[in-house]
């Protein structure tokens, strides 16, 4: 990071020292940098090289001007070697990154929603009646929940986690991530240039990038043809790994891109959906008044326990949609940075010249985080974005980032936290929703819960301990009404 030749022509907002060739590189804590990045931000001003560090800043530069902080740096191991270039969310700003974008936003749009509900719909009674049954476990019942939908809107059906080609399928993703966050990889990706002239026999990082690639291109191709297998059989999925197929040569694609596009909505939203519910959950064990609040709000929508909330409630839960919001706000997800940016022409702001080539990153949790904008900044509290923009999904956080680079799937996650908003939106939608209605949560007695130390990629033990309490004997008579049927089939794949 702090790498950057400072020309004379150019000139960069102060910054701290960093030390010869590293920069700044080890001064930052790895999981959650922000706090540093505050006391960087309160010393050097709001602008760092170049971390953004408000939300003024963030909304100028990347959305307003968002045309030219639209390039992403080199990856020289994870996109060169392990991904063969394929990776969306790390290709630079070019033709086949913007083609990609148009494909997956044309696949994943609101007008695609009902294809998604069913799974969406029958994915969060699973959800509900598996907290019921194991408390215990709700860590696993959030990542089957999101593995679940995100796997039937790729291919078109639903799966278990006894499946071996999905266990198979999502060890890829910890694969992937794993090697973006090893010191091993992160050290050399701060010098594409050194691995360009590394005699190749030197390059200690390719072997294991390279059983990568080859890994994931082969359980990708082992699904592709599985698909292909059940139209022929005579199923007709309307899936985005079909669409995908379709479209992939009329843009040119091989067959490694068009895999690794469906590949990608895989990786991009299973982890990310699975934390975001943890954190909820948190969020409602440790701030229960605006359970209640929310609560009394479903009451009025569902009665006492008569049904489920549904995504035609949607309209009427202004409080659900408040809190989404608010979750992506309270803690960002698994990219506490954003993915970093590169401006794309030379750029003047506030006196300050940035040169073409320049990496920008966010510091998101800085800036929702910072006391003037949001008081009481660690308290969850929906309430806050009761105000006209709470329908815009994207205003007043940066949990999907912002500008041109924005998060395609936000559209579908926010519908399972309820059940009926664009993707992202939806899946929140219906699973906060019906968490919410169904259940209370409480942290457990001498188990405070400190959502700094959720760690966004442990899914093999319980980030925190939490007591999840049926609300009532009514609202169990509910869940085996209404939710037991959606694990009957579960059980028997
Ligand atoms: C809680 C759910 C999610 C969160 C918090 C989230 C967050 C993000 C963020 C912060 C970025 C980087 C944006 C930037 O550069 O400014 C991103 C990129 C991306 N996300 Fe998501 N995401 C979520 C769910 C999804 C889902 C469900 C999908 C797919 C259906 C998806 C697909 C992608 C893709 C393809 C990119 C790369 C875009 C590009 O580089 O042009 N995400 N996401």
């Amino acid at each position: 990071m702090g790498l950057r030749r400072r020309k004379t022509k150019y000139r960069y907002p102060p910054g701290p020292k960093g030390i010869p060739i590293f920069g700044n590189i080890f001064q930052l804590p790895s999981l959650y940098p922000g706090a540093k990045l505050i006391e960087w931000g309160k010393q050097y001003g709001d602008l760092k090289w170049v971390v953004v560090n408000s939300s003024e800043v963030a909304r100028e530069l990347l959305e307003r001007r968002g045309r030219l902080y639209i390039g992403r740096p080199e990856f020289a191991v994870t996109q060169d070697i392990l991904s063969r270039g394929n990776r969306i969310v790390l290709m630079g700003h070019t033709e086949r990154w913007r083609a990609l974008r148009k494909i997956m936003h044309s696949l994943l749009m609101a007008s695609k929603s009902n294809t998604y509900k069913p799974f969406q719909d029958v994915e969060s009674r699973a959800l509900v009646w598996q907290c019921l049954r194991r408390p215990d476990e709700f860590y696993r019942h959030g990542a089957r929940f999101a593995n679940s939908v995100i796997f039937s809107v790729v291919f078109g059906r639903r799966t278990s986690m006894n499946d071996e080609k999905v266990q198979l399928l999502f060890s890829t993703i910890d694969d992937f991530l794993g090697s973006q966050t090893s010191p091993s990889t992160t050290f050399v990706e701060q010098f594409p240039w050194l691995v360009r002239a590394m005699p190749r026999s030197l390059q200690w990082f390719r072997p294991e990038a390279d059983r990568i690639y080859k890994k994931t291109i082969g359980v990708y191709t082992t699904l592709f043809d599985d698909l292909e297998r059940r139209i022929k059989e005579g199923e007709d999925p309307d899936c985005f790994a079909r669409g995908m197929a379709d479209v992939a040569s009329k843009y040119g694609f091989d067959k490694a891109q068009a895999y690794f596009a469906a590949g990608t909505i895989l990786e991009a939203g299973s982890d990310t959906t699975r934390n975001q519910i943890n954190l909820m959950l948190a969020a409602a064990a440790k701030y229960p008044a605006w359970v209640a609040t929310a609560q009394s709000q479903l009451d009025k929508v569902c009665g006492d326990a008569s049904r489920l909330p549904s995504f035609d409630d949607w309209d009427r839960l202004p409080y659900i949609v408040a809190a989404i919001k608010e979750s992506l706000r309270w803690r960002p997800n698994l990219l506490p940075f954003g993915v970093p940016r590169t401006l794309i022409e030379d750029d003047k702001y506030r006196g300050y010249v940035f040169e073409k080539g320049t990496i920008f990153v966010y510091n998101n949790i800085g800036i929702s985080h910072n006391e003037e904008e949001f008081p009481s900044n660690d308290v969850f509290s929906p309430e806050r974005f009761l105000n006209e923009d709470l329908q815009d999904a994207l205003k007043g956080h940066l949990g999907f980032g912002t500008g041109r680079r924005v998060c395609p799937g936000w559209h579908v996650g926010t519908q399972n936290m309820f059940a009926s908003l664009p993707l992202s939106g939806r899946n929140f939608l219906i699973a906060f929703s019906r968490l919410l209605y169904c259940f209370d949560f409480r942290e457990v007695p001498g188990h405070t819960i400190d959502e700094c130390e959720i760690h966004p990629l442990a899914h093999d033990h319980a980030p925190f301990k939490i007591q999840i309490i049926p609300r009532s004997e009514k609202h169990v008579r509910l869940m085996e009404r209404e939710c037991a049927p959606a694990v009957e089939e579960l059980d028997q794949m």
